[in-house]
């Protein structure tokens, strides 16, 4: 919707609390303070933080996930902490199930201003073994379970020029044995962003993208086998892994800042970089390192 069918549509934009551009933030300043967030998958992991911080700096958040159990108690705590929030149990790859979970925000709060698609499957699989079914729930949870939040929050953001972040991943800068489904997921959306970004580029809204590295993970956290199994994630050195805080510290950073790409870590920097100007080098890395370290994808 362009800001010419908005006001056609009689839906004058509101209030932009946004500042276009800051340095860092002391802790405690309250930045988001009368914007409401919502947080796709944030019942636990990086979500989670990531809503917390954004609690903290003043925002209303909607939290999401699928387990009610696990988001209850995501919401209890933080409502225990005085933090402005509500929850929906929405399969955000069905979209009427995030028509209802935009329809939270605004019953709730009456507004929406920024979207965080963070909801996601992983796996633990090689393609030749995979499941197609398998495949395609991966594919779904990162594309549709991007692509369906967002279509139902597309009016609210244009009226409040509002923040729009896909999460994505420093593997699908490169792609990874063992995560087809899931890199090629998290590139499609890095993709769609950009488009987006062009197409609504009328609206002001701030369509940006974060590839998160290595990130500490819930002991609970599982990913997908090759037949669908649930199974826990494979080793990372925990030297190499940044906190779920910091990883949102930088989330919040780049919405703050509206930023259109940032790739988090000294890895991921170091993936662009060979990726883009010694691609054949970036491949014989990464199949020395699958023969001698292939626990390390596993
Ligand atoms: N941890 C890392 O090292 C790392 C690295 C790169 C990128 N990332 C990305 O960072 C984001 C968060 O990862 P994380 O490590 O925090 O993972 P996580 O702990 O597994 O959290 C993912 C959340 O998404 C929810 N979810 C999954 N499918 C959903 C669906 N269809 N509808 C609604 N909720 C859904 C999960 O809850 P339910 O399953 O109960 O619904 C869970 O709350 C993901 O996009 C991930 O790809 C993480």
């Amino acid at each position: 919707m362009s800001d010419t069918q908005l006001a056609s549509s009689g839906a004058a934009p509101l209030p932009h609390p946004v500042r276009p551009s800051v340095p860092a933030l002391p802790a405690g300043t309250a930045f988001f303070a009368g914007q409401v967030a919502l947080v796709t998958g944030s019942e636990s992991g990086i979500g989670r933080e990531t809503a917390r911080q954004l609690c903290q700096q003043g925002a209303a958040v909607v939290l999401n996930g699928r387990n009610a159990e696990r988001l209850a108690q995501t919401r209890q705590e933080f409502e225990a902490a005085g933090y402005a929030v509500t929850s929906c149990v929405a399969d955000v790859t069905d979209y009427a199930a995030c028509e209802a979970l935009v329809g939270t925000a605004l019953e709730a709060f009456g507004r929406l201003d920024i979207l965080i698609a963070n909801a996601s499957i992983s796996q633990r699989a090689y393609f030749a073994d995979m499941q197609p079914g398998v495949f395609r729930q991966v594919l779904d949870s990162n594309v549709y379970g991007t692509v369906f939040p967002l279509k139902a929050a597309l009016p609210h953001l244009v009226r409040s020029r509002g923040s729009v972040t896909f999460i994505s991943s420093i593997s699908a800068l490169n792609g990874m044995p063992s995560g087809s489904a899931y890199c090629a997921g998290k590139a499609a959306v890095a993709n769609l962003a950009h488009t987006l970004r062009l197409e609504l580029a009328d609206t002001g809204i701030h369509f940006g993208v974060v590839h998160i590295g290595f990130t500490q993970n819930d002991p609970d956290k599982r990913v997908l086998a090759a037949d669908g199994q649930p199974v826990p994630i494979a080793h990372r050195p925990p030297r190499w892994q940044k906190s779920q805080a910091e990883v949102a510290a930088i989330i919040l950073r780049h919405i703050r800042r509206r930023r259109r790409r940032t790739v988090i870590s000294a890895l991921g920097r170091l993936i662009v970089l060979v990726h883009t100007w010694l691609p054949r080098l970036g491949d014989w890395i990464v199949l020395r390192t699958l023969r001698r370290m292939r626990h390390f994808y596993e």
